[in-house]
């Protein structure tokens, strides 16, 4: 059986690494990981495909009859992935590029969310900046600028003072602003909201959903959650926050309206979806975003947890069945730390060398509690056979335990035993399910 994974960081080695080892037969298997890190690479079972392009892409998958394609990360989702692989007849997990709209327009999202009363910040989006100057006038702080299209995480501002949010606006929509490229011609500016963030995610076959383990990330680079915004810095899975109640009604109130909506637009929702959740003070819950992919490392902390056969999962969202299966998760906690580069996350440095990796692999294998997922790593070094960080976020270093504290002292233990010149890391990760226990 020969698997295809699209993507090359820490969410993606998550998916292979499943996937292969949810294996049903003892036949051979290959997941090939398109186009993957240093830890897809020396995973024996795992195959990179040094190929990013769609068009090679299903050319491969038809050579290589690949069973199913399982789409990582949104920029392919947004170019069309699965309107490609479908027309080709080949079977892929992921929404198409109209659907994709959930998460690469704010635009569409916030007036999607409106049209089927699904709750969210309440907004107003601007082509003009001298527009947006004027209304920010009216307006005060705190209050937050998202750039329309696609950012890669550095499209949201939460501006504090009014000084702030003009910057904002003038940073994001400068003509020639070489990291937004044409995602910030337009800006969405929204309420500032205030609660706690949970990270709620689904898999949708068009017809039927079925939830994934909740989660919670840390996104601020600096411990106490201060600092700029990344893409996360680390994770933990259950969301204590997330009561049995609380689950029901983000299904009600919000999941449900937008599969609903889905269809009713003519665009049938497939793949994973990500609600960005804020739980507000007053019991509230408004949606902060949508995403068309797995979180990251959301992703990591909840594959990690599952238990159920992750082939068969994909199998039966694919074909529309997701409503004659059920997920069944570990019940321990995990979570995950994230190393990341020096000068992460405005101009991470790559080519350091990662020690200790190896010397890690047999307490991996024998004591299974946790899992060192790769993100931004390659091979290379003088003689290219030695693990070097190639990107922001390098290693997802996730642990499983009884508890939270349990499995943060555990996935510490291990991170402290990975080194790399200019590694950054939060000492804190998990410190609000930690507080909330209390
Ligand atoms: P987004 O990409 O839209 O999820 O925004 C990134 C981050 O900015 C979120 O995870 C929140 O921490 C924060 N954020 C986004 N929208 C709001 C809002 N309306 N109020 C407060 N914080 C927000
Ligand atoms: N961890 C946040 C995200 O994947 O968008």
């Amino acid at each position: 059986m020969k698997l295809l994974v699209i993507g090359a960081g820490g969410r993606e080695h998550a998916l292979a690494w499943k996937l292969l080892k949810s294996s049903r037969t003892t036949r051979p298997m290959t997941v090939y990981v398109a186009p993957g890190n240093a830890g897809t690479a020396l995973e024996e079972g795992l195959e990179n495909l040094p190929i990013t392009g769609i068009p090679e892409l299903v050319e491969f998958a038809k050579k290589e009859s690949i069973v199913f394609t399982v789409v990582g990360p949104e920029a392919p989702l947004a170019e069309g992935i699965v309107d490609a692989f479908r027309a080709a007849s080949l079977k892929i997990f992921g929404p198409t590029r109209q659907a994709a709209r959930l998460e690469t327009s704010k635009d569409f999202a916030k007036a999607f969310m409106q049209r089927h009363g699904i709750p969210t910040a309440t907004h107003t989006t601007f082509d003009s900046a001298a527009e947006a100057h004027r209304y920010l006038d009216e307006k005060g702080a705190p209050i937050v600028i998202k750039a329309d299209g696609l950012a890669a995480g550095k499209g949201v501002v939460v501006a504090m003072t009014p000084a702030e949010a003009h910057a904002a606006i003038d940073t994001l929509m400068a003509e020639n602003n070489a990291q937004l490229g044409n995602a910030a011609a337009r800006v969405v500016i929204e309420e500032f909201l205030e609660g706690d963030e949970v990270s709620f995610i689904v898999m949708a076959d068009g017809h039927h959903v079925l939830p994934l383990a909740t989660s919670q990330d840390h996104k601020r680079l600096k411990e106490g959650d201060q600092g700029p915004n990344t893409g996360g810095m680390g994770a933990y899975s259950p969301a204590p926050l997330i009561t049995p109640t609380l689950h029901a009604r983000i299904m009600r109130e919000i999941i449900q309206p937008a599969m609903n909506g889905m269809a009713q637009e003519g665009e049938r929702y497939t793949g994973f979806l990500y609600a960005g959740l804020m739980i507000m003070a007053d019991g509230g819950i408004k949606v902060l975003e949508f995403n068309c992919r797995m979180g990251d490392p959301e992703a990591e902390v909840i594959i990690l947890r599952l238990k159920s056969n992750f082939i068969t999962l994909i199998e039966h969202a694919i074909g529309g069945s997701l409503d004659k299966i059920e997920a069944e998760w570990d019940r321990r906690t995990a979570l995950s730390v994230v190393m990341v580069a020096k000068g992460y996350p405005d101009a991470p440095r790559k080519g350091d060398v990662i020690h200790g990796l190896r010397e890690l692999e047999g307490a991996e294998t024998a004591e299974k509690d946790f899992f060192v997922f790769h993100a931004g790593t390659a091979l290379g070094g003088e003689n290219g056979e030695e693990i070097v960080t190639a990107g922001g976020r390098v290693l997802c270093v996730t642990a499983l335990a009884d508890s939270v504290k349990m499995a943060q002292r555990r996935a510490y233990e291990i991170a402290g035993q990975i080194h790399f010149d200019g590694c950054q890391m939060r000492r804190d990760i998990g410190h609000r399910a930690i507080n909330h226990r209390k």
